[in-house]
């Protein structure tokens, strides 16, 4: 079957099997790798994209269900070749080891920020939470989304 989607601002079509998950589509369809395939049941986070604005694991939804709708993936949370403020506060943080998990926490950071300018560090372990990291242990990811919210 064939979906159309506007994806990082740009209207994409695809040709996708009817049982194929977004985050399949992403990666190997529209050559957006950044999303990661951890776990593809929905734990780990590291497939986290905006669909309509609204944070969603892509390997939980089908490419069908994305037709005629907007995704953001970690592509295109930058302006061109200027880093998103979450993702350049991991790179100053050192909150990026393995980097698995960082394009669905960058996602999923970039996401609290937009709603809560503000966050406390429980509001941030909170919003993470669904996004597992076996690196890090979490805290300078914590730093980084607070060194963010302080430059925006
Ligand atoms: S790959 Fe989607 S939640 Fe783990
Ligand atoms: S940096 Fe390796 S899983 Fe998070």
């Amino acid at each position: 079957m064939r979906i159309e989607a506007t994806v990082n601002g740009e209207r994409t079509e695809a040709e996708v099997w009817p049982g194929e998950s977004l985050l399949f589509t992403l990666r190997e369809r529209l050559g957006l790798p950044g999303s990661k395939n951890a776990c593809e049941q929905g734990e780990c986070g590291s497939c986290s994209v905006l669909l309509d604005g609204k944070l969603v694991c892509s390997c939980l939804v089908l490419a069908a269900q994305a037709d005629g709708h907007e995704i953001a993936t970690v592509e295109g949370l930058g302006e061109g070749d200027e880093l998103h403020p979450v993702q350049a506060a991991f790179v100053e943080a050192g909150a990026v080891q393995c980097g698995f998990c960082t394009p669905g926490l960058v996602v999923a950071a970039a996401d609290l920020l937009a709603r809560m300018p503000s966050p406390s560090e429980d509001e941030i372990r909170e919003a993470l939470s669904g996004n597992l990291c076996r690196c890090t242990g979490y805290q300078k990811i914590v730093d980084a989304v607070q060194a963010a919210a302080e430059r925006a």
